[in-house]
């Protein structure tokens, strides 16, 4: 186990044993005793702190940095690192303290405060004692003990510090400029606190161990696209609050932060999970430059583990393709076919083959004994590039449909770079199964479960599980349509329909190494899905009968967003809007993704991006109020306090409640107040170049093959033959 996760542990039984001592002695002599006594324990196990994992930054003596800190800020344990020379004044804490030595000497000077209190901003103090603090030794404070630090010798030092209370929520602390009192003021007046630093290599380590890790790359998907690591999870800073929680939903699980290499914005995305709760936060020191710099490789795209899987596939299942000129022969001659679309309705309508159906994903095996019921039938399954094709038709093959099935090799682009013409708009899906070709497709499943030896868990080994949760990452997925969802699902159960899990793994699951268990109602589409998560390296369990008998609540998933309850702001109603902006006082922000405001945005509104309002602001017009829009109104509601001083409200209902106003629209990219460097623009995105792009795509589907083999961290499992 690397060094991060084994302090990780010894810390959380430490916090653990200190939280238990102050129950029983309370904040009490008896309990500093007994806390200094864990403390130096810990300091001795030295080389779970290697002082690489906590610099001091150039230009500062000393930095902070958290190993441990409750949901509700109690218990904090930091490591204090300093340079010779670090001095602090003399200070209270106004909780309990304990300090122990790791690396180096802190001198501690003790005083009491002797005066009467009685003048305000004044104080006396006295000096009691003294004591150099290093590995083996440990001082402690109760809430109003005075004490100054001093980092003396020659060598940089790390103390372990630990507060009844985080740093940043004792507002009360106060210093003296002098050991014997005089005037004091608050202390300090905005601690900073950074997370653990992980070097590259160790890294690629805790990569390759396999143990559960949420690596989370917080820049803007747009320069995430642009280069990061293989397992990075997108998570934008921008939209943090509001994908995290269902990401890495065990906030116990160690988290790696990374940004493009200066830290500040991985700094940021740090201390806002402490303070939702996260506990084991490092920061990948360097970032993605120091990750190219050790010679590791770096990935373009968006969603590449599961890009990288259709290749493996297609390399590896050798998966029928047939070029979309051949196909659309066979089309015209008018043979007995079908043309199975894998991709999502919304994705479908935009663009498909003339003449195909909507059948997303794990619908494949679940419809094709209706849709195709004579295996004369050809099967052609496409998506709009590679993946969704080849896994869809390896699904058909793997379940032993009789029919022959091929992939539409490239897809809709293929179709489109071919000079063919693709229909845009249709809604046609692929018809319910009947009781009939539900058991078929059933029992083609069972036979692809046995294959793969898939797990099958029932109810009690689900509550186990469940049991387990705060100790293993634990994810429940409905596979099914998310209207069959909408309609019913099983309590706790999240919506993730089986073929756009398969596709995009990183949008649903965030913590690697954790355990998932899917649902749906006959088992099918579950078994589909759990086959290739089980190939793309998950441990993966189909719930059986999943849905027989059980109480089903009806509903989307419900999006819990930490904090948003807690913004104050003001809103504007459509109407009020209208009515402001037909009078020049307002202007309106849209934070939302920039193709949504493409799409249509409040008429005359700007585009900026939610975390970097400020680069946006010096560009508006003075002296207007400014009202914050996205489609929902929940990203802009999370924006207001970024806006502190101007005068600010949201939009109620966002956009879509402008729109649902009947108020108008207006299209296009109009007024662009930051880059668009917010999402990966898809190569049908653009608005010029797109054949040039779309090339450009499939190739690099392509090459993904020989860069995941100089990787080496897939997790990747062979089917068996
Ligand atoms: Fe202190």
């Amino acid at each position: 186990m690397d060094v991060s996760l084994l302090r990780a542990a010894a810390v959380a039984e430490t916090v653990a044993r200190v939280r238990e001592i102050e129950r029983r002695h309370g904040a009490t002599r008896e309990a500093i005793e007994r806390i200094k006594a864990e403390l130096v324990a810990l300091g001795q196990r030295a080389g779970l702190f290697p002082l690489e994992h906590f610099p001091v930054p150039a230009g500062k003596t000393g930095e902070i940095y958290r190993l441990s800190e409750d949901a509700d800020r109690r218990f904090a344990l930091y490591a204090s690192a300093g340079m010779p020379g670090k001095a602090q004044p003399p200070h209270n804490h106004t909780t309990w303290a304990v300090i122990a030595g790791v690396h180096g000497d802190e001198h501690n000077v003790f005083y009491d405060r002797v005066d009467d209190r009685a003048t305000p901003g004044q104080g006396r103090l006295r000096r009691t004692g003294e004591h150099t603090v290093r590995q083996g030794s440990a001082v402690g404070f109760l809430p109003d003990d005075f004490h100054t630090i001093e980092v003396v010798g020659d060598q940089p030092s790390l103390h372990l510090h630990m507060y009844g209370l985080s740093l940043e929520d004792l507002p009360g602390r106060i210093a003296f400029q002098h050991g014997d009192g005089g005037a004091f003021s608050v202390f300090p007046a905005s601690p900073t606190i950074g997370a653990p630093i992980v070097a590259p290599a160790a890294l690629k380590r805790m990569l390759r161990a396999g143990e559960e890790l949420a690596l989370f790359d917080v820049r803007e998907e747009g320069e995430f696209a642009e280069g990061h690591l293989f397992w990075a999870n997108c998570l934008p800073l921008s939209k943090l609050e509001m994908r995290v929680a269902a990401l890495a939903p065990r906030r116990s699980a160690p988290v790696v932060v990374m940004d493009g290499g200066d830290g500040a914005v991985a700094r940021r995305a740090a201390r806002w999970l402490a303070h939702a709760g996260y506990r084991d936060i490092s920061i990948l020191g360097g970032g993605l430059a120091a990750w190219r710099a050790e010679g590791y490789e770096v990935f373009t795209g968006i969603n590449v583990p599961s890009k990288a899987f259709g290749e493996f596939v297609e390399h590896h299942d050798g998966t029928p393709r047939m070029e979309a000129s051949e196909i659309a022969a066979l089309a015209a001659a008018g043979g007995p076919m079908v043309i199975l679309d894998s991709r999502p309705m919304n994705e479908y309508r935009r663009m498909n083959i003339p003449g195909g159906v909507d059948c997303p994903g794990a619908e494949l095996v679940h419809r094709i004994f209706e849709v195709a019921p004579d295996p004369a039938t050809f099967v052609v399954v496409n998506c709009a590039g590679r993946t969704r094709s080849i896994i869809g038709a390896q699904s058909l093959i793997n379940a032993g449909v009789p029919n022959r099935v091929v992939a539409l090799k490239n897809g809709t682009m293929g179709w489109h770079l071919a000079g063919l013409q693709l229909e845009r708009g249709a809604t046609r899906h692929a018809p319910e199964p009947g009781p009939g070709a539900k058991a078929r497709a059933r029992a083609a499943a069972d036979a692809v479960a046995r294959r793969f030896a898939l797990t099958f868990v029932d109810r009690a080994a689900l509550a186990a599980f469940e049991e387990e949760s705060d100790r293993r990452t634990l994810f429940r997925f409905d596979v099914r349509d998310p209207r069959e969802y909408e309609a019913g699902h099983l309590p706790g159960f999240r919506s993730a329909p089986g073929g756009q899990l398969v596709q995009a793994t990183d949008r649903y699951v965030g913590t690697l190494g954790a355990r998932i268990v899917l649902a749906c109602d006959t088992g099918t589409r579950s078994i589909m899905t759990a086959s290739w998560l089980h190939q793309l390296g998950w441990e993966v369990h189909v719930l059986d009968r999943a849905l027989e008998g059980q109480d089903l609540v009806a509903g989307p998933e419900p999006v819990h967003v930490p904090g948003l309850g807690a913004i104050a702001c003001d809103f504007v109603d459509p109407p009020a809007l209208a009515a402001m902006l037909e009078a020049g006082t307002a202007c309106v922000v849209d934070l939302d993704t920039s193709l949504r405001y493409r799409d249509g945005h409040v008429p005359g509104a700007s585009w900026a991006m939610r975390g970097r309002l400020d680069r946006a602001l010096a560009r508006l017009p003075a002296g207007r109020m400014i009202v914050l829009a996205s489609s929902d109104g929940i990203l802009a509601r999370l924006a207001v306090p970024e806006l502190a001083g101007r005068d600010a409200r949201v939009l109620l209902g966002g956009t879509r409640g402008w729109k649902a106003a009947g108020l108008p629209l207006e299209r296009g990219a109009t007024a662009l107040a930051d880059e668009t460097i917010d999402v990966w623009y898809r190569p049908y995105d653009k608005e010029a170049g797109v054949e040039q792009a779309m090339k450009g795509y499939l190739d690099w589907e392509v090459d993904l093959v020989a860069q995941v083999e100089r990787d080496g961290d897939t997790r990747f499992r062979l089917s068996p033959r």
